[in-house]
């Protein structure tokens, strides 16, 4: 699929010049396309001269980076201890079934992308999910439907 490297290159040229600019450029980047598509890392590397291979070391050190198209939202379903023991298993397996996602792999709609994750750091709240940038606690399946609905139709 080619991809419109236009807002890529606009990032570029807002960088360019600066140091220590990697990390923050590669962010705007993701969140312009949802993703880092490999073109714009080509891009990245012919224009600020920095090796593909540094590039690449940053993307997949940092969880945070996709390098592949993703879901509009992003359901990330903690698999810690304590998640995993106050259900956080069943309500991945409920979220991967009823939306048939598969992880690392945007639902055939395109409007999510289910990750199992480790501990959020919100034991106490288990189970936890955290979809987009917000986060839910004491999730149940009944949650799990509700949160589905609302973001499906959110903007
Ligand atoms: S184990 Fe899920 S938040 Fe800690």
């Amino acid at each position: 699929m080619k991809v419109n490297l236009a807002a890529a290159k606009k990032l570029i040229k807002k960088y360019r010049n600066k140091k220590g600019v990697l990390i923050p450029l590669l962010q705007e980047i993701q969140a312009a396309y949802g993703y880092v598509p490999g073109s714009a890392i080509d891009l990245v590397s012919k224009e600020l001269s920095i090796y593909p291979v540094d590039i690449y070391g940053i993307l997949t050190f940092y969880a945070q980076f996709y390098l592949t198209p993703q879901g509009r939202h992003i359901i990330k379903v903690c698999q810690g201890t304590a998640c995993h023991v106050m259900g956080g298993k069943e309500l991945l397996d409920y979220m991967t079934d009823t939306l048939g996602a598969r992880e690392g792999k945007p639902t055939k709609d395109g409007m999510f992308s289910v990750e199992r994750v480790a501990c959020l750091g919100c034991c106490g709240m288990a189970p936890a999910v955290v979809i987009d940038h917000d986060f839910y606690g004491r999730c149940t399946i009944r949650t799990m439907k509700e949160l589905v609905k609302k973001y499906r139709t959110k903007k």
